[in-house]
């Protein structure tokens, strides 16, 4: 899709603030700092439209994102942080949780995991879940740029291996700097959100 216009209309933690134009609806997550606001950045072609930061946990809100009038972009606060307290999680899972289960409009949820590293308990715990209320599911693997070419098929094994993927589902590589992998990532959400 080519994206001229975006707007965040609304940094919601209730239900009541959803939006309600009724356009389908696609989800980030993933742990704190992995580069969920970069690949929205990117897929909208944008600098720093969504608010990146090196410091975790910035986004703390559902941020819904309106894209060409057509669809939502809903970055989801980071998982797994640990210096947040712990009432501030149980808020914050309450959140996701009513989001994830609760929204008609969602769906897909694209998942990040960090390239360079095997998947957290919490990265597995999040596919499980999804996987569980059936929830069209793309895992993307970030900050790829960071992995030598020779290595990335390695690296999709050891995801797969650790996520405990089926075979059809696939991973798809991605940079944010280098803007790789977001062609294939834009096809998989146009086909959930319109196909
Ligand atoms: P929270 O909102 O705190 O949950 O973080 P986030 O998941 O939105 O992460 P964000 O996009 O803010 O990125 C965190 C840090 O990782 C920033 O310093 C980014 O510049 C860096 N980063 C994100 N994606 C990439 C990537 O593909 N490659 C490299 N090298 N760095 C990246
Ligand atoms: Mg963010």
């Amino acid at each position: 899709m080519e994206v001229n216009h975006v707007e965040l209309v609304m940094s919601a933690v209730d239900p009541a603030q959803y939006p309600t134009t009724g356009y389908p609806e696609i989800a980030f997550v993933g742990r704190s700092n992995v580069g969920k606001s970069s690949l929205t950045n990117v897929l909208i072609n944008r600098r720093s439209y969504a608010r990146t930061s090196s410091q975790p946990g910035k986004t703390q809100t559902l941020n819904f994102y309106n894209v060409e009038d057509q669809l939502y972009f809903v970055d989801v606060p980071g998982y797994g942080y640990a210096k947040v307290s712990k009432a501030a999680r149980e808020k914050w899972g309450h959140m996701i949780e009513t989001y994830l289960t609760q929204r008609d409009q969602l769906r897909g949820v694209v998942s990040l995991v960090d390239a360079r590293h095997e998947p957290t308990e919490a990265d597995v715990q999040m596919y499980q879940w999804l996987a569980y209320y059936g929830l069209p599911t793309l895992i993307v693997a970030t900050k790829s740029d960071k992995i030598v070419r020779g290595k990335w098929n390695q690296t999709v094994s050891q995801i797969k291996k650790s996520l405990n993927l089926p075979n059809t589902d696939n991973i798809v590589m991605f940079s944010a700097p280098k803007k790789i992998g977001q062609d294939t990532i834009w096809q998989w959400i146009e086909e959930q959100a319109f196909g």
